[in-house]
């Protein structure tokens, strides 16, 4: 297939719909130690030995720090509206209060040449890369560190304003927490089941702190949060109250309190006894009116309550699945769209901020023939469009990602990209899902002209 198939009905036809590409800043940038960038905690962790796979570091990544301009003009070659890039907290605020310009600047152009060639741009501020002078003092456990959140907050968008056309404060604070705080998996690779829920209560205050900063500076742009969701379905009918909870830790335990204002019962009780300090005023802060939720999406799971009544994940080996291991299951974007807008009464339109494939991915001859990408990404797109006609109110959609990138704990070896790297040469080449998008993208381009 040389282009994805939109049906002549598809909503993601309408020219209102934005079609874009994601990365993020520790995955793609490299210049680790260039223009006045500080550790954070991902360069910390991946020091650690054993914490990465190959034992690989973002030191150089993609080189984007170099080569952001070719990175851009490919961006706009694929035809796409939008951009979705994360900013380094450690590259603005290197050092505990003190602001630097050189980091806003590397943004700003950045910035400036998107806008230069017609792509909107839309940041995260935080995708994990915490300075690791923050982490020193106790990192997400320290509540201190929300107030430094709201700082940063504060810096970017006094200096950028509405020239960034869309902010959101957080991606996923499930793996900034739970991965990082609770299981240890990523950064900065703590494992306790109380500093999981601590830091993941910090982080929601982190968010709602920094909401009325950009309102103020950017009143202009959208204001949103980026959540991941993997939907869980029961093994046996017998299972269905596990599925629940595994919803309810995985995502309502992060979208509620932004949402509706409050933790799910069901966590506050079976978590009873590893619950944060939850101060008054806590839930005021956090809840907070978006312009818009980011949802990222890969797969969903299958779990059962075990013999102790614990959830217990259970895997599908006859079903396709990705080089990562992940389950090819595009009903459960459906299906998790229309269970949140079912769940929310005042959910905000919806974007999904990531969606994507990890292949094992050969360039020979300068190609990448990448068809299980291919048909991932046909079928999410008609997962999409299935929830839309059904009433759910998404405005876009994103593919993860632009290039192969450092996947954190998996290293190099597990390549997301549209376009593929070759981390010797950093030359990219655009796989065959690229050109697929970029085909549709033209396509749809013509018809709405
Ligand atoms: C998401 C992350 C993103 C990338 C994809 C594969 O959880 O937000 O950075 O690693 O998974």
């Amino acid at each position: 297939m040389n282009k994805f198939q939109l049906p002549s009905d598809s909503k993601l036809r309408r020219p209102e719909f934005l079609f874009g590409v994601a990365t993020s800043s520790y995955q793609i940038e490299g210049g680790a130690q260039l223009g006045g960038r500080t550790p954070s905690i991902w360069d910390t962790f991946c020091n650690k030995p054993g914490a990465v796979d190959n034992a690989d570091n973002g030191d150089v990544a993609c080189d984007h720090f170099h080569l952001w301009q070719q990175d851009i003009e490919m961006i706009q070659g694929l035809g796409v509206d939008a951009y979705r890039l994360s900013m380094a907290w450690p590259r603005i605020v290197p050092h505990d209060g003190q602001v630097n310009e050189e980091g806003l600047k590397f943004y700003e152009q950045i910035i400036d040449e998107c806008h230069a060639r017609g792509l909107k741009v839309f940041v995260t501020l935080y995708h994990w890369d915490l300075p690791q002078y923050l982490e020193d003092k106790g990192g997400w456990l320290n509540r201190e560190t929300a107030y430094k959140f709201e700082y940063y907050a504060q810096v970017v968008s006094e200096y950028f304003g509405d020239k960034i056309d869309s902010y959101a404060t957080l991606n996923e604070p499930f793996c900034a927490s739970y991965l990082g705080y609770r299981w240890g998996i990523h950064a900065p690779g703590i494992k306790g089941e109380r500093e999981g829920f601590l830091s993941a209560h910090h982080l929601m205050l982190a968010h709602g702190l920094a909401m009325p900063h950009l309102r103020k500076n950017a009143p202009n742009s959208m204001h949103g949060c980026v959540f991941n969701a993997t939907p869980a379905y029961p093994l046996n009918d017998s299972d269905i109250a596990a599925a629940e909870y595994s919803d309810a830790e995985g995502f309502h335990w992060f979208m509620d309190p932004v949402l509706k204002g409050e933790y799910p019962q069901a966590v506050l009780d079976r978590q009873s006894h590893n619950m944060p300090m939850i101060l008054e005023g806590d839930l005021d802060i956090i809840r907070s009116d978006l312009d818009f939720i980011g949802i990222n999406f890969y797969t969903r799971c299958v779990v059962r309550f075990d013999e102790n009544g614990d959830i217990q994940e259970v895997p599908q080996p006859t079903n396709e699945h990705t080089f990562i291991g992940w389950e090819i299951y595009p009903q459960a974007l459906t299906d998790l769209l229309l269970r949140l807008n079912e769940r929310y009464d005042n959910l905000p339109p919806l974007y999904i901020t990531e969606n994507g494939a990890a292949g094992e991915d050969n360039c020979v001859n300068g190609e990448v023939n990448d068809q299980q990408r291919v048909m991932y990404f046909q079928t999410h797109l008609e997962a999409l469009d299935a929830a839309i006609k059904a009433g759910v109110k998404v405005d876009g959609y994103f593919a993860w990602s632009l290039m192969d990138n450092f996947e954190w704990a998996y290293g190099y070896k597990q390549r997301f990209g549209i376009v593929h790297v070759d981390y010797q040469t950093q030359k990219r080449t655009l796989k065959q899902s690229a050109l697929a998008y970029r085909n549709m993208l033209l396509e749809r381009r013509e018809e709405n002209q």
